[in-house]
């Protein structure tokens, strides 16, 4: 049976320099668990798009002040992380749809689109959780 071995939690304002906070943090908690470089790489990228598309996506339009964004690690005895971003944003109303490769709303042309497919692709699997009143990601990764 696998146990919880370390958990860290924190929430930040949904502005874009808190990328780089959620960034630093979980580079922080899985630094003494062993990882290469590449897996602390895909790791980073995973949590930055979370962290990204519930800043620009999920608080769109809104109040930075007022809008919290939360991250959770977690991290168990059969060597795999928990990763889970939340945020009490606007939802995303068809979540296969997002899913998609190339799919966005980015009105802008910034975006391409391929968050969602990267975080499930560099992860070794992804449940995605939305209503009107938020949205939550959790990502598992084996630290093998
Ligand atoms: N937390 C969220 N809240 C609301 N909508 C979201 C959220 N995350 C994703 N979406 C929606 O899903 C779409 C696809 O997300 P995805 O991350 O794949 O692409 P993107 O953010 O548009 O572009 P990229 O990630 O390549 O910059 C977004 O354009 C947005 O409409
Ligand atoms: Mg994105």
């Amino acid at each position: 049976m696998k146990t919880l071995k370390n958990k860290a939690k924190t929430q930040f304002l949904a502005l874009s320099e808190n990328e780089s906070f959620a960034r630093i943090f979980t580079a922080g908690f899985v630094r003494n668990l062993g990882v290469t470089p590449s897996l602390l790489a895909d790791i980073k990228t995973v949590v930055s798009e979370a962290v990204t598309n519930a800043i620009v996506h999920g608080y769109r339009g809104r109040d930075a002040e007022s809008s919290l964004v939360f991250l959770e690690l977690k991290y168990y005895s059969d060597k795999t992380l928990i990763i889970t971003v939340t945020d009490r944003g606007c939802g995303i109303p068809d979540i296969e749809e997002a899913m998609q490769p190339f799919f966005t709303t980015d009105a802008e042309g910034e975006r391409s689109g391929m968050g969602l497919p990267i975080m499930d692709a560099f992860s070794d699997s992804l449940r995605l959780t939305s209503s009107p009143k938020g949205t939550r990601v959790t990502m598992k990764k084996k630290l093998l």
